[in-house]
């Protein structure tokens, strides 16, 4: 928080000093208590090679209250040091000596779940990016690496203790109160560490590495969700066996850990043998998780889990290089995710993710380079951009070089920066030498924002069968290489076999050969993430969209034609009678979903039409109401076309098999579902009775939520009482009431606004839990469009008061809800000047957090 009305200082990539002392053990022994724990912390420093003998010594500590430092043993006095809000300073320090100190911290006044926290009872750590100064004086940065040792006192009460690495003494102390030890012998930077104290159980597994080491697999719980647990835990087998396969990657430890918590601001952390995680993002059971719930936790459990060799064997050096871990796991854990279930399937998944929320951030005033070279709170930094872009990154790297150069390639780079702090320089550079490929021009994919527009231009030969592809990158995207695969489409398939072509700025790509009616199929797969600009009929994306090869591209056609259409249809694009291409999509995903050539998961991908906010971030106007309109004019003209056929593939495809979360029967409940869901664009009574049916008798809660959710979204009669009975049934769950408050939040029916207020005093709200703030009002502010952005303003001055109010009590999650409104400029006028003196009137307010204020400040920026 600042107190002072200066501005919070900005730090610069240029800027970057290695560390004036290196720390090369720790030992922390902490004292649990709810409101004054104890941590006494030593330190072996030494000063590095290189820097000033007269160095000060600069810890960073906040919100600690310090009780003694010494130095060598021997305490300092107050004129000895100095200590700030945000520092613990001491002018002068020998070149090798110890340091010890030792401060209160009160975990129960944290409601930032930054550093040392409770969370239902439970004792529990987030460190990254800069937590582990709220826990003791230390030099709070990821170029600092040091082995720890911990040792943890607390009262009986609290029997499970825990903490990275492996388990060492444990017994019993007087006065009821016990102890454990823990040693981690990897070196790791302070914000990989983690403790856990609590009334834990556990589910226990084993993996042998493919060298033989025998690793204890533990997952922790209240004892109330230990039927929860399977799921992760085989994910978490499969991710390790995929690691040494795909990635030659073995685990380092004979213990590794995962603790489920209810109070977390993300989705899970990485910390060294002891994954801390969001509870949703591990928890699940039939009746309680949809397979889409499955599918994440599988992501976020490999995701978490392959960190440890890309983000902990190697780190990153400074918080500018975060997309080192970040882009480099996302990109693995999708590439397991795709060997799990469908390649496909998983391709259009990814990028529609990138389109939904990386598109927009790169096209609005967030917009940052994958490597920012700025930054005011770190935190605002854990973004689509840097995470899912990042990834886009690494996967055109293995597209250039080929997949046997970028494995050769990583295996370099893993070997080479094991055990240090590295820098995208030391990943790329690995990647060249391996391939000999020179990928300098590369790296302007890191340093610059925004998102290349790529031109397609065709000229066919008027004798002879040549076609010429001109490619051009507008110039803003410079000279760095963007590979872009193409192919020739007829009727009956490939017409001309794909190609990789490499455009750096312009390329031509002549085929020959060529029927006269083929369609060039462009940027397969999303082989980079640009934005293609062309001209094609209407017919010429339909034959796309019936007989691409490429299964993603196949889907894109139709896609991107919805979207036009339902823009247009309300007023907002610029095709030509869309009614008329509404009438042929429509045909068009009749014939696709009945294709049993197509996998049911595929086919579900086809049916789920472009949501308000896709519609809205391909649209240059942002105005709910007509994308509203445009939205449903589609949905019914589709529906018109496909109602018998979905029928009957609801019909059809209901199941009484057991229920498994794999991909195979999630595809075919995928599809039911979607099935269901168009089939309610009718606000008529036989598809409500059908969903109300589906929730009732459904024995998973994939088929129950998805019943429930359309009913939820549909101004129906039986809304209500699916509502209630959901309610009903899980009010004691609030895993599973998220998912009654998220279908509320994105009401757009009369009264949306009160609804959703009123759920804000809802007993089983809780403004304290982020994920009931983001159920609630995330759900809200990204999703609900027209209640959001309401003309009247209600629904800014309903969301800026939530906001500014949890800045006191969280900031990363305050700032994170407040992007949602980062296409405000979009908006039609009368909306834009409402939303716009919100934010200006928020970015001036004195006390914000540094997290908020800088969003606010760039928003308006
Ligand atoms: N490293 C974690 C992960 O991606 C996320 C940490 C997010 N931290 C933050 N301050 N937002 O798995
Ligand atoms: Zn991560």
């Amino acid at each position: 928080m600042r107190t002072d009305a200066a501005a919070p200082t900005v730090k610069h990539l240029a800027d970057y000093a290695p560390p004036d002392y290196e720390v090369e053990t720790v030992r922390l022994v902490f004292a649990l208590d709810p409101r004054e724990t104890v941590v006494t912390a030593i330190l072996s420093l030494r000063r590095r090679e290189g820097a000033a003998d007269d160095a000060p010594l600069v810890l960073d500590g906040e919100k600690l209250s310090l009780r003694e430092v010494a130095i060598d043993g021997r305490n300092l006095g107050a004129d000895q040091y100095e200590v700030s809000d945000s520092t613990l300073v001491i002018a002068s320090v020998p070149a090798a000596f110890s340091l010890t100190t030792v401060v209160a911290i009160d975990p129960q006044a944290n409601t930032a779940l930054s550093g040392l926290y409770l969370s239902s009872g439970m004792f529990c750590t987030q460190c990254e990016a800069q937590g582990f100064r709220r826990i003791t004086y230390y030099p709070d940065r990821p170029d600092v690496l040091s082995r720890f040792s911990v040792r943890i006192e607390a009262p009986k009460s609290v029997p499970v203790l825990l903490s990275n690495g492996n388990p060492g003494a444990s017994g019993d102390l007087p006065g009821g109160r016990h102890f454990a030890e823990w040693d981690d012998p990897h070196p790791k930077p302070a914000y990989l560490f983690a403790l856990v104290g609590g009334d834990l159980a556990s589910l226990d597994d084993r993996f042998v590495t493919m060298s033989g080491r025998e690793v204890t697999l533990r997952i922790f719980v209240h004892e109330k969700d230990l039927g929860r647990c399977a799921y992760a835990l085989d994910a978490l087998k499969r991710a390790m066996r995929w690691d040494e396969e795909v990635f030659g990657r073995q685990y380092d430890l004979d213990l590794f850990m995962i603790v489920a918590v209810d109070h977390f601001n993300f989705g899970a952390m990485e910390n060294k043998g002891l994954n801390i995680f969001n509870a949703a993002c591990v928890l699940a059971s039939p009746e309680t998780a949809t397979d889409m719930d499955y599918e994440t936790i599988e992501a976020i459990v490999a995701h978490e889990y392959f960190h440890n060799w890309s983000g902990n064997r190697v780190t990153c050096r400074d918080w500018f290089q975060l997309c080192l871990k970040e882009g480099f796991t996302v990109f693995r854990d999708q590439e397991f995710s795709a060997d799990q279930r469908d390649r496909a399937v998983q391709r259009i998944k990814d990028v529609r993710r990138l389109w939904a929320r990386q598109f927009p951030e790169d096209a609005g005033p967030l917009a940052h380079p994958v490597r920012p070279s700025s930054y005011v709170a770190i935190d605002n930094f854990y973004t689509a951009t840097v995470y899912d872009k990042g990834a886009e990154l690494v996967r055109m790297m293995k597209a250039l070089v080929g997949a046997e150069a970028f494995r050769a390639g990583t295996d370099r780079y893993f070997e080479k920066n094991d055990g240090t702090a590295a820098t995208v320089e030391d990943f790329v550079g690995a990647i060249e030498a391996a391939s000999g490929r020179d990928l300098s021009r590369f790296m302007a994919w890191y340093a610059e924002a925004g998102t290349p527009v790529l031109r397609v231009e065709e000229s066919r030969e008027a004798s002879g069968n040549g076609v010429t592809h001109t490619l051009t990158l507008t110039a803003e995207a410079g000279n760095r290489p963007v590979p872009v695969r193409l192919a020739l489409i007829d009727e009956d398939g490939e017409a001309a076999s794909e190609r990789l072509v490499e455009v750096e700025g312009h390329a031509n790509v002549v085929t020959e050969g060529v029927t006269p009616g083929a369609v060039a199929s462009v940027l397969r797969g999303f082989s980079a993430p640009v934005r293609v600009e062309r001209n094609l009929s209407v017919d010429e994306r339909l034959k796309l969209a019936r007989a691409d090869t490429d299964p993603f591209s196949r889907w894109q056609a139709g896609y991107a034609l919805a979207v036009d259409a339902a823009l247009s249809l309300g007023g907002l694009g610029d095709l030509e009678s869309p009614e008329l291409v509404a009438d042929e999509l429509g045909a068009a995903i009749a014939k696709s979903v009945e294709n049993e050539a197509f996998a049911p998961a595929f086919r579900a991908e086809v049916l789920r039409l472009p949501s308000l906010t896709d519609l809205a971030r391909a649209s240059r106007v942002i105005d709910p109401e007509k994308l509203q309109l445009g939205r449903e004019v589609l949905r019914s003209r589709v529906l018109s076309y496909c109602r018998p056929v979905l029928e009957s593939l609801h019909d059809g495809l209901a199941s009484d098999e057991p229920y498994d979360p794999g991909a195979l029967q999630a595809g075919r409940r995928a599809l039911r579902n979607e099935a269901l869901r168009l089939l309610l664009a009718d606000a008529d009574e036989a598809p409500a009775r059908r969903a109300l049916r589906q929730a009732e008798e459904a024995d998973n809660m994939t088929d129950e939520a998805a019943a429930t959710a359309a009913l939820a979204h549909a101004p129906v009669a039986e809304r209500e009482a699916a509502l209630a009975r959901f309610y009903d049934r899980w009010k004691d769950d609030a895993l599973v009431l998220n998912k009654w408050f998220a279908w509320q939040a994105a009401y757009t029916g009369p009264g949306a606004l009160e609804e959703v207020r009123a759920l804000t005093e809802h007993p089983a709200f809780d403004k304290g839990n982020p994920n009931k703030v983001r159920a609630l009002i995330g759900v809200f502010a990204m999703e609900n469009l027209p209640t959001f952005h309401a003309a009247d303003g209600s629904g800014y001055d309903f969301f800026f008061d939530f906001v500014s109010e949890l800045d006191g009590r969280n900031p990363q999650v305050a700032s994170r809800l407040l992007t949602a409104t980062e296409s405000w400029r979009r908006l039609e006028p009368l909306r834009r000047d409402l939303i716009e003196k919100k934010l200006r009137s928020l970015a001036e307010r004195k006390g914000l957090s540094d997290n908020l204020y800088e969003t606010a400040q760039r928003l308006v920026s």
